[in-house]
């Protein structure tokens, strides 16, 4: 049901009278389009909360007084955004000791051939045993009798985390995982945050104002404004995952060990809202929060490879799948700089499928994209792939999870140095100069 009204990407929704579990209610597709996010938000460009991230790092050094004066006020803005600690928490009305968790909370198969339910937006807590710094991530969770499993990734923060737990030879992780907070929280979890950046501080900055945090038992502080909290440590146990339907449209196997949460206990609201999302073939919720997490990036992006004019990463492309950029070109191999760029930046990193076009091409209209490689590129020129590379641990594609090849496609205009020394053909002109009686006989038929 959440599969077939997000297809018409128009409105939430909520199941009341969820069997099993009295007084639970489950809701769905909260993102269900942009207009949704902004509304989360609270803004009217999503890239204005990339801008705000932006404006505390990279500025020009400040030159008069009243200039030094509003950095300074600046940096103190960084501070209205830390978390604020509290002692009183909305999930706390109830507790179940040792619970088995799908007694408890209604998590759901998304497909028929899932073998167990899964939290499908658990916000996954854990704190990196050096720093302190707080990791919350949406990574899908497999809901087992005895435990649940954490599919994190290899390239994300909280394997990192547990990797270092590890090495420090330490027996178990304490971690906790919240459901259901604040639209920006929630969206944050979603976010890839370089670390060592605080999940709970980038949390702060999107919502506009301090998450509230909440310190369990264990040590983890968790977001006060949790309706469902989940209590544990992470064992050194490695148990299979999956097959889960995921963003890549297919049944993943279980290809990798995920270590095993044991659950101390699970907290709840009275009356609580269970979020769940539902991934699968195009283009699902997960794809309004891509989408969102690429308009808000943007910003950053641009600071980090000035160059940089858009970024396209098309749902059906699948995020990690294929992304488009454009640039203002400035030098000969400017193409391929900012494919080694991209392709060692961040979650860009795994991108597979790179395409780069000019400035004045739309990245967001396919069919300029497929006219500049059509018209642009000469394969033998332009045309790169790496082998043996990192690639997204989920892509069907790849012999071995999360190592594959990537394909650059290098689809810009050719300066005289990439192309024999010789001038890139002239662009035909639109008709700008059509004179005015041929546009009064345009507009008498209807075409004007
Ligand atoms: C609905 C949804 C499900 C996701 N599931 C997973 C997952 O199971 N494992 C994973 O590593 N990342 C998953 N992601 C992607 C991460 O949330 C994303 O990479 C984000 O940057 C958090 O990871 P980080 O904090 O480690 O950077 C999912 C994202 C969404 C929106």
């Amino acid at each position: 049901m959440l599969r077939k009204v997000m297809r018409r990407g128009d409105f939430a929704v909520l199941i009341e009278n969820v069997k099993g579990y009295p007084g639970w209610r489950v809701v769905g597709n909260i993102f269900y389009n942009q207009e949704a996010v902004k509304l989360a938000l609270g803004v009217e460009r999503l890239e204005e909360v990339g801008e705000r991230l932006v404006g505390f790092a990279w500025r020009a050094p400040p030159k008069t007084l009243a200039e030094k004066l509003r950095s300074v006020s600046k940096l103190f803005e960084l501070g209205r955004y830390t978390p604020k600690r509290v002692s009183r928490a909305v999930f706390t009305d109830n507790v179940v000791e040792k619970p088995i968790v799908r007694k408890v909370v209604p998590a759901f198969r998304q497909y028929p051939r899932e073998p167990a339910p899964y939290l499908t937006y658990p916000l996954v807590i854990v704190k990196h045993p050096d720093s302190g710094v707080y990791t919350m991530s949406v990574y899908r969770v497999m809901v087992r009798d005895d435990g649940l499993v954490l599919h994190w990734q290899l390239h994300k923060r909280g394997q990192a985390a547990y990797r270092a737990w590890v090495e420090n030879g330490a027996d178990e992780m304490p971690a906790a995982i919240a459901i259901s907070t604040d639209p920006a929280t929630l969206l944050a979890g979603a976010f890839p945050v370089p670390y060592p950046i605080d999940k709970y501080l980038f949390a702060g900055i999107l919502r506009g104002s301090p998450l509230p945090i909440y310190r369990l038992d264990n040590g983890v502080e968790v977001p006060a404004n949790a309706e469902v909290v989940i209590e544990g440590f992470v064992t050194r146990r490695l148990v299979e995952e999956g097959p889960f339907g995921d963003h890549w449209g297919y049944y993943d196997k279980p290809v990798r060990r995920f270590p095993l949460m044991r659950v101390e206990r699970v907290y709840y609201r009275s009356e609580p809202i269970y979020y769940g999302t539902v991934v699968g073939l195009p283009a699902l919720e997960d794809a309004v929060i891509g989408k969102a997490v690429e308009r808000i990036s943007l910003p950053i992006l641009r600071t980090i490879m000035p160059e940089i004019v858009d970024i396209n990463l098309p749902p059906y492309g699948l995020f990690q799948g294929i992304a488009i950029v454009s640039i203002r070109k400035m030098y000969p191999g400017h193409g391929k700089k900012v494919m080694l760029g991209l392709w060692g930046l961040g979650m860009l990193s795994l991108t597979k499928i790179l395409v780069v076009v000019d400035h004045d091409v739309n990245v967001h209209d396919i069919n300029q994209v497929l006219w500049a490689i059509a018209a642009n590129v000469d394969p033998q020129r332009d045309v790169v792939i790496v082998p043996a590379a990192h690639t997204d641990e989920l892509d069907p594609a790849t012999p071995t999870p999360g190592y594959g090849s990537k394909l650059g496609i290098d689809a810009t205009r050719k300066l005289p140095e990439e192309y024999g020394g010789r001038e890139w053909p002239r662009l035909v002109e639109e008709d700008a100069g059509l004179d005015e009686d041929v546009l009064r006989a345009l507009r008498e038929i209807g075409l004007g």
